[in-house]
Formats: structure tokens, sequence, C-alpha cells
């Protein structure tokens, strides 16, 4: 991708749940632009993990614009997630979980590797790059149920890496993560934007915005009620404003 071309474009965009009656976004305007890393805070039930969703063409948005590579999300959905890295939430892993560390990396390329063919020396070796740059090599042929929150969202990144999407969506990074594994995890993403890629981040904690980002984004209630370059954003305060505004709400 040519640097600064557009990647995602929403505009006046409104995704409902099935049954519901109000939007859980509503009126979204955003452009995230190649090499750009965009941090989206608000707190829990804003709206964040929707908005990914519907970025990916998971969800369907049900009315304005919604493109990702210049492409309706809607009507090409695999072809967008096959260049969108998706780092889901890491919850709670099940501890008797069979899957290897390189199978669950390996699993990033399902899209590149496709139906008619299994994993090759390319593929493989791609594996073994992304495990290499999260640190994680050692872990090659260990079950994913052993690893530490800190270490499974390495895992979680090499998979994305592995994928080598244009643009990687990252839902809660640092979520579970005690201070060390924080600042790895923060490391990592602020070497993978360093090294040329966009990253579409969203997180419920709006005092902590990692170094390298370039935009903000403040959601509320399902709406975007700021968002611009990250030292504006900073400066107009906003971000106190809402630590504050939830103080108040208890
Ligand atoms: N599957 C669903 N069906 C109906 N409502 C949902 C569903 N998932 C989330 N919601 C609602 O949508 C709103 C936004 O949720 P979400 O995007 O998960 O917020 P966040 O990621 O910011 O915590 C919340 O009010 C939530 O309860
Ligand atoms: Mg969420």
């Amino acid at each position: 991708m040519d640097a600064g071309s557009e990647i995602i474009r929403l505009r006046n965009l409104c995704t409902a749940y099935e049954g519901e009656r109000i939007p859980a976004i509503r009126n979204i305007d955003l452009s995230v632009s190649s090499g750009d890393f965009v941090c989206v805070v608000g707190p829990n039930g804003s709206g964040k993990t929707t908005l990914l969703e519907t970025v990916n063409g998971i969800l369907r948005f049900t009315s304005g614009l919604g493109e990702a590579f210049g492409l309706d999300i809607t009507s090409n959905g695999n072809a967008i997630r096959r260049r969108v890295g998706y780092v889901i939430q890491n919850f709670e892993i099940d501890p008797f979980s069979p899957f290897l560390c390189k199978n669950v990396v390996m699993s990033g390329r399902a899209g590149k590797i496709g139906l008619l063919r299994f994993p090759d020396s390319r593929d493989w070796e791609s594996v073994r790059r992304s495990m290499d740059l999260v640190g994680m090599s050692s872990y090659w042929g260990r079950p994913v149920g052993k690893l530490s929150g800190g270490e499974f969202q390495k895992i979680l990144l090499a998979r994305a890496m592995a994928q080598e999407p244009d643009i990687f969506l990252l839902d809660e990074p640092f979520a579970n993560l005690d201070l060390r594994a924080r600042s790895e995890v923060e490391r990592l993403l602020s070497r993978i934007h360093a090294d040329g890629s966009t990253l579409l981040m969203v997180s419920h904690e709006v005092n902590s915005i990692p170094r390298p980002c370039t935009h903000i984004v403040v959601m509320d209630g399902g709406r975007i009620i700021s968002q611009g370059p990250k030292d504006e954003i900073i400066q107009s305060g906003i971000i106190g404003e809402i630590l504050n505004m939830r103080r108040t709400r208890g």
C-alpha cells in the first residue's frame, strides 16, 4: 500500500445488532490511511469491538458507507478479511487447549494457503519469522493452554503478522497484562508500526495511549465524540474530561 492512501473509509455509518432498535455504533465518520496508528479509546460498551467487527465485515453495517481498500465492506468481506490481521481480545484460554503455538500462528495464513494446498516451507518460514519477532520462537511446539496472558497475546500478534496483512486491527491488546508484558507488547506494536504497517487498535484504557500512536479517536455511547492527531486530542483535555466523567458517574 502506498503511504498515505486511504485504507478504511467510514461515512455516517451505523451498525445495529439484530433485533436492537438503537444501533451499537452511530454516525461513524472515520478514515484510516496507510502508515497511521489509530487508537480508539472509550469506556466499556462504547462500541469499540462493534467498530472493529464492522470494519472486518464480520458484522454487517446497517446504514451509511463502509469501505476497506476501496471496496464496499458488505459485498467483499472475504477479500477484505484476507488483507486484515484481526487480533481478537485475549480472553482466558482453555488451559487444556491442545493447539500448539506454531499451529495457532500458522492459522493466520489460512487465507493465503486456501483450501487446495498444505502449508509449504515458505509458510513455515513466515511462521518462524513472526514467532522470532515477538520473541516466542522457543514456544514453537508448546500448547497455547499453558501460556501466560502476555505470552498468548504475543502469539496472537505473531498469528496476525504471519498473515502479512495490509492493516492490523487490535482489540484491547493490553487487557489482562501485567506491567512488564504490557511494555513488551507496546514495544512490539511500535516495531510493527515502524516497519511500515498500519494499525487500528481499540482500548478502554483512556489514560495509556501507546507512544507511536498517530491519531486518537474518542468514543462514548456508540458515537465518536472527538478525533484527531494524537497531540491535538491530548492537548484538548478531552481525555481528562472523560476520566472525570467516569469518576463522577461512579
Ligand atoms: N451480540 C450483541 N447483541 C446485542 N448487543 C450487543 C452485542 N454485542 C454487543 N452489544 C452491545 O453493543 C454495545 C457496544 O458493545 P461493544 O462494541 O462490545 O463495546 P466495547 O467493545 O466498547 O466494550 C454494548 O451496549 C453492548 O451491550
Ligand atoms: Mg470490546
